[in-house]
């Protein structure tokens, strides 16, 4: 551990409270978008279809760059406090680069309608839209501006760790697969960092290239680019993002949980046989997304099976092992963090146990494009990542003895959680019906059970939207108050 001074670990902290606030008010926000979604679809109330495609956009691409950015920004302070020296300046510069990015999309979708979804399907964000042309240049510029902040985020990162501990080898602890002994201990915090954020560095290129065509073509139309290559780039950027965002959560579950159980949790050769495999399938995994694209040659669609299999069990099953014999006999108090801790990990187990049967070539050919694929991803980000940084957030700003007298965040956090999982089982229902994503609602399927069992399902779901949205304010009024004193407390690190 490295020690920082007190004027570093004020302005850390600044910085750390600055993420967390604005976390806590979009998140909310981003819900309701969601909330909207599923009463159109379930036929309580009309949107109308540009307007759907608008509010799915924004929800998509702001709960997607919000997890992300929290994640990033928790690890940054994290590593920043106990490791490594980072500049302030950069962080605020990736903070206020994140804003404008952020605000640019909320005018282009909100007043412009932008409406192409995230993943911006080449060439439909340039081919008889509903939207004008400025909204989707605005877009692109926006996107250009996250994936900057970001790109520059996990150098900055990368760079600083490799620095402080002897090379980029090292952080990716291949010292520890050599015969030596082994001098200075890696943090498992510190590996899992390095395994998460150099594949980003490479989706953020990958996603650099494609927006740098995009916005080519938005200023030259007569351009035309090979559909296929557009789409590997965009899935590759997506599917890393959000899979580089749980690792980086899983980060601070191996850095604190240990300090709940009162067990050490340290690299050995199996953490960077498995970490490292992590590192290689994670960037081969997303073919998986191109199955239904039947020019992509078929090798790729057999590596991408084989890479979603291979991804999923090395970091997973090390995870859980290592999380089990963390708190078994362990005399741990089941406060709000190791509780988030544990169900996260277990959310993003039955997540990522839904996307590898996705992932089943033989089976996503029924699954394909149905409810399922949300139903995964909402999965390990809403009962997954975000428990993490909900965990996150108690951690830092209460003590072990606040947690346990603090019943009422307690009580929230279960009405979150039991809500949540019945409102992805709706997802899966859909899924298992053939009930088709991405549609704005289902009075246009013309066979009629398929139509009302999507209907209803979506309507049954809006109750527990509502409730997870109980849940949420009940743990507000706790962690909004631990906020405030916790930044204004000096001694409270
Ligand atoms: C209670 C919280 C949430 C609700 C009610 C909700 C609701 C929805 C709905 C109804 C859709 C459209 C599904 C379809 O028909 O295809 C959707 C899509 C999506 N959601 Fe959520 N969601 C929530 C949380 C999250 C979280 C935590 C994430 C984090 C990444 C997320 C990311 C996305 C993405 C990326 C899409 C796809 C957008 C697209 O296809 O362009 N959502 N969500």
């Amino acid at each position: 551990m490295s020690q920082i001074n007190s004027t570093d670990f004020k302005k850390q902290k600044n910085l750390i409270a600055l993420w967390s606030y604005t976390f806590l008010i979009i998140f909310p926000l981003l819900i309701i978008l969601g909330l909207l979604m599923r009463l159109n679809q379930g036929e309580v109330i009309d949107l109308g279809i540009d307007n759907f495609y608008v509010v799915m956009t924004l929800h998509g691409l702001g709960m997607a760059g919000l997890l992300y950015s929290m994640a990033f920004g928790a690890l940054w302070y994290l590593l920043a406090s106990r490791y490594v020296k980072l500049n302030i300046k950069v962080g605020y510069f990736i903070y206020t680069t994140v804003i404008i990015g952020v605000v640019g999309l909320v005018i282009a979708t909100l007043i412009g309608k932008f409406g192409a979804g995230w993943y911006l399907l080449y060439p439909l964000p340039f081919k008889g839209t509903f939207w004008p042309g400025w909204a989707t240049a605005l877009s692109i510029i926006s996107l250009i501006l996250l994936g900057i902040a970001w790109l520059i985020g996990n150098i900055h990162v990368v760079y600083a760790l490799a620095r402080n501990f002897g090379g980029l080898a090292n952080i990716i602890g291949w010292q520890y697969l050599g015969r030596k002994k082994v001098d200075t201990e890696l943090p498992p915090v510190v590996l899992i960092a390095a395994i998460s954020l150099i594949p980003g560095v490479i989706a953020f290129l990958a996603g650099a290239v494609f927006l740098i065509m995009f916005l080519l073509q938005n200023f030259e139309p007569g351009l035309n680019f090979d559909n296929l290559l557009v789409k590997n780039l965009i899935f590759f950027f997506g599917h890393t993002l959000v899979n580089i965002t749980l690792y980086c959560c899983l980060g601070w579950v191996y850095a604190l949980l240990p300090e709940y159980s009162g067990r050490e949790w340290k690299v050995n050769k199996l953490l960077v046989y498995s970490w490292n495999a992590t590192f290689f399938f994670i960037l081969f995994a997303y073919f998986h997304h191109l199955y239904m694209d039947f020019v992509q040659p078929k090798p790729l669609h057999i590596a991408g099976q084989l890479a979603s299999y291979f991804s999923a069990i090395p970091a997973t099953a090390v995870t859980m092992f290592g999380v089990i014999s963390q708190i078994y006999r362990s005399k741990i108090r089941w406060t709000i963090v190791p509780t988030t801790f544990l169900l996260g990990v277990a959310g993003w187990a039955i997540g990522g146990f839904a996307a590898v049967v996705d992932s089943t070539i033989a089976i996503n050919k029924i699954l394909h494009n149905t409810l399922w694929v949300p139903a995964h991803f909402h999965t390990y980000m809403l009962t997954g990542v975000v428990l993490f940084l909900l965990g996150f957030l108690f951690h830092l700003t209460q003590t072990k003895d606040e947690q346990v007298k603090d019943k009422l965040s307690i009580t929230g956090f279960w009405t979150f959680l039991i809500a949540a999982h019945c409102f992805v089982a709706s997802f899966y229902a859909g899924g298992l019906n053939s009930i088709p994503r991405r549609y704005s609602d289902y009075t246009g399927i013309p066979m009629a059970s398929t139509h009302s069992t999507g209907a209803t399902l979506a309507a049954i779901s809006t109750i527990f939207i509502y409730i997870l949205l109980i849940g949420l304010l009940i743990m507000y009024f706790s962690i909004f108050k631990n906020l405030r004193q916790w930044y204004k407390n000096p001694s409270k690190t």
